[in-house]
């Protein structure tokens, strides 16, 4: 499905990134994973056992971004799953300029990315976003990152316009369980799981197969495709 193409992942070093690498790699693709820690990417190259190219890269310094696509050259498609370091809290206490930080490695480290990397792209490629279901949905301490993920999905919109014939497409995951489970993260995920209509949050692949799915639809652009397990029905 991805015989002779060459996809760059930025956040390829874990959770939904690293699944989107296991995918692309199975269905033939060339793969290169970038994120901020050389030893993460080392890591995670060894434990795919099959040879990706690493390269650092932080989405919120604009040189080192520039740097990165003129190191990689040429290629075809595009992912970025960047989680910026926010937790979760009530508006009121909210620092501004702690939600202004992770707003700059979100929204704009994927600005940043599409900006440099659109000359780059092939024929025939596409860049895909992350956003996530608080764009969607009002969740309680979610308000810095409802207002990134619904920023990120306008962006794509009219990039998409501008860049055509390259494919600008978002995928918005819902909850998703990919930290190692701590008594915390069980709880969180015992009472919202019976909150959704399959029961359960969902996996790092089920959101990876919605960048596989994009990569390769040559007639989606400017598309939100929602991975929630059913969250906004
Ligand atoms: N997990 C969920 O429940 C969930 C739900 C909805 C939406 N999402 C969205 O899905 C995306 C992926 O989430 P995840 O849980 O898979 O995250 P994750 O496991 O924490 O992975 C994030 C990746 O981004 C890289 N990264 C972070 N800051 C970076 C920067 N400034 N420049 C370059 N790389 C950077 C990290 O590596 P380094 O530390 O080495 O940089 C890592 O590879 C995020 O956009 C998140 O908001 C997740």
């Amino acid at each position: 499905m991805l015989k002779n193409k060459k996809v760059v992942l930025v956040g390829g070093s874990s959770g939904i990134g690293y699944a989107i690498t296991q995918k692309a790699l199975n269905a033939g693709a060339q793969v290169v994973i970038a994120s901020r820690s050389s030893e993460k990417l080392q890591t995670a190259a060894r434990q795919l056992g099959t040879p990706v190219q690493t390269e650092v890269v932080d989405a919120t310094d604009e040189q080192s971004v520039e740097d990165f696509f003129r190191r990689i050259g040429h290629f075809d498609h595009l992912a970025i799953t960047i989680k910026p370091s926010l937790p979760a809290g009530r508006f009121l206490e909210t620092g501004s300029k702690a939600a202004m930080a992770a707003f700059d490695a979100k929204f704009w480290g994927q600005f940043r990315l599409a900006q440099h990397g659109a000359q780059y792209i092939r024929q025939n490629g596409s860049i895909t976003f992350t956003s996530g279901i608080a764009a969607h949905r009002g969740y309680i301490g979610y308000s810095a990152i409802s207002a990134m993920n619904a920023a990120t999905e306008a962006l794509a919109k009219v990039i998409a316009m501008e860049l055509a014939p390259v494919r600008v497409n978002t995928v918005c995951p819902g909850f998703v369980d990919t930290d190692p489970p701590t008594p915390d993260r069980t709880q969180y995920v015992r009472t919202l799981s019976p909150t959704l209509p399959l029961n359960r949050l969902g996996t790092a692949g089920d959101i990876a197969d919605a960048y596989l799915y994009l990569f390769v639809s040559a007639y989606s652009t400017g598309t939100v495709v929602v991975v929630d397990g059913g969250a906004i029905c």
